[in-house]
């Protein structure tokens, strides 16, 4: 018999451990209709483990996630911690799963499904049939640069510094990652950076055209300064396919992107490491959306980006392709049938809280044919 995939899942904080509860259940009725079993354990994370441990990613957790064949990540953070100095911090748990696992690539794809066209805040015309994928470097750039940190100046001023730095490899990897997908895709990727006033965005941008010119004569490169990829993604998001960027570029414009889909409680991630010699990689997926400490604990938050979350794990990870679509299709079902959460409200739908929309996905896949 095959050997059962090894999933850990990490709820996490605030909105985490309310929208995870509802991948469970999608979990459970992959078990109990499609005799399909995983290995499952679940651990603390974030905050919840700081209150339980005295740390925000324990050594036995990190253990666990070396283990596991994919990681179900939720949310972490909140104004409870956010006294704590860095290396403390629920925040530090996401980074240190990244940068350990070797985690460089973290595709967020970025899709307006038809029923939630008018949800987005921009107009219909605007954003109606778009898919695009960012590709956001996810283990280096700023977030990781030395040096870093706050000292204190002998005439008593305050002097924080963090760096922004790229090295050839970090970016010609991530950017392999981007042209693979756009040759399965529409063969056209928009690499971002500011090249303009950079010196780690002028090495990102002559990497990713010789790259291109080396191993991808077939892709069309073309190049955005940061500002002006902000500002055309609100004016006309659909000359994007894919995007690759580095770290900090990918976290503002990914949520600059969710809004065109509708709301930020829209839109999954996956973190992808280097495939290894054994045929296996490493990979944690997560919404692009934290904890949400404004609406936690209400019952009311948007499980759709969770639950996409897990379809991308089937896919990605757990060679799932046919559950992964059929969960998406379901989830286009309830929005159809127009079933909203306070996010993505409109008039004339119907206002349901967190446990009423899994339930509405769970609806919608017992229907489906076994
Ligand atoms: P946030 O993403 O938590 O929330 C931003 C806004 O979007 C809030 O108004 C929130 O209510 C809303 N929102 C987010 N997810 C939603 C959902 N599923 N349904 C409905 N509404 C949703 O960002 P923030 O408020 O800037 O950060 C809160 C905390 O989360 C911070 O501590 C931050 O560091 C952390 N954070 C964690 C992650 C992560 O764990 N991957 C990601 C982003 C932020
Ligand atoms: C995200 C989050 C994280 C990031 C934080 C929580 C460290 O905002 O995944 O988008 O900045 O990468
Ligand atoms: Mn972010």
């Amino acid at each position: 018999m095959a050997e059962l995939k090894k999933l850990l899942i990490l709820p996490g904080d605030g909105i985490g451990p309310e929208v995870m509860r509802e991948v469970k259940r999608v979990i459970d009725w992959l078990d109990r209709r499609r005799g399909v079993t995983f290995e499952i354990e679940e651990d603390l994370v974030g905050g919840a483990s700081i209150e339980a441990r005295g740390t925000p990613l324990s050594e036995s957790t990190m253990q666990m996630a070396r283990d596991a064949d994919a990681v179900l990540f939720g949310a972490v953070g909140g104004p409870a911690w956010d006294h704590l100095g860095f290396a403390n911090r629920p925040e530090i748990a996401i980074l240190r799963l990244r940068q350990e696992l070797g985690l460089f690539a973290n595709l967020r794809p970025t899709i307006v499904y038809d029923p939630l066209v008018s949800a987005s805040t921009l107009k219909p015309e605007i954003v109606r049939g778009l898919d695009m994928v960012i590709v956001r470097e996810s283990t280096g750039g700023i977030y990781f640069g030395e040096p870093r940190g706050i000292e204190t100046l002998p005439d008593g001023q305050k002097r924080g510094v963090n760096t922004e730095v790229y090295m050839t490899h970090e970016i010609e990897r991530v950017g392999r990652v981007a042209f693979d997908l756009a040759r399965k895709r529409k063969g056209r990727v928009a690499s971002v950076e500011k090249s303009n006033v950079m010196e780690s965005g002028l090495l990102w941008r002559q990497c990713m055209t010789a790259l291109r010119d080396a191993e991808y004569p077939d892709i069309t490169l073309t190049h955005v300064l940061a500002d002006n990829c902000a500002m055309q993604m609100v004016r006309n998001p659909l000359q994007y396919d894919v995007i690759v960027t580095t770290n900090l570029f990918g976290d503002l414009l990914s949520d600059l992107a969710s809004m065109l889909t509708g709301s930020l409680g829209m839109l999954p991630s996956a973190t992808l490491g280097t495939v290894r010699e054994d045929g296996r990689r490493h990979a944690l997926y997560e919404p692009i959306h934290g904890s949400a400490p404004d609406i936690a604990g209400r019952g009311i938050a948007n499980p759709l980006a969770q639950i996409l979350s897990f379809a991308l794990l089937l896919r990605h990870s757990f060679e799932m392709e046919s559950v992964a679509a059929e969960i998406e299709r379901a989830i286009v079902r309830v929005l159809g049938n127009g079933l909203r959460t306070q996010d993505i409200m409109a008039t004339g739908a119907a206002r349901v809280g967190t446990g009423v929309m899994g339930e509405a996905v769970l609806r919608e896949l017992e229907k489906a044919p076994a």
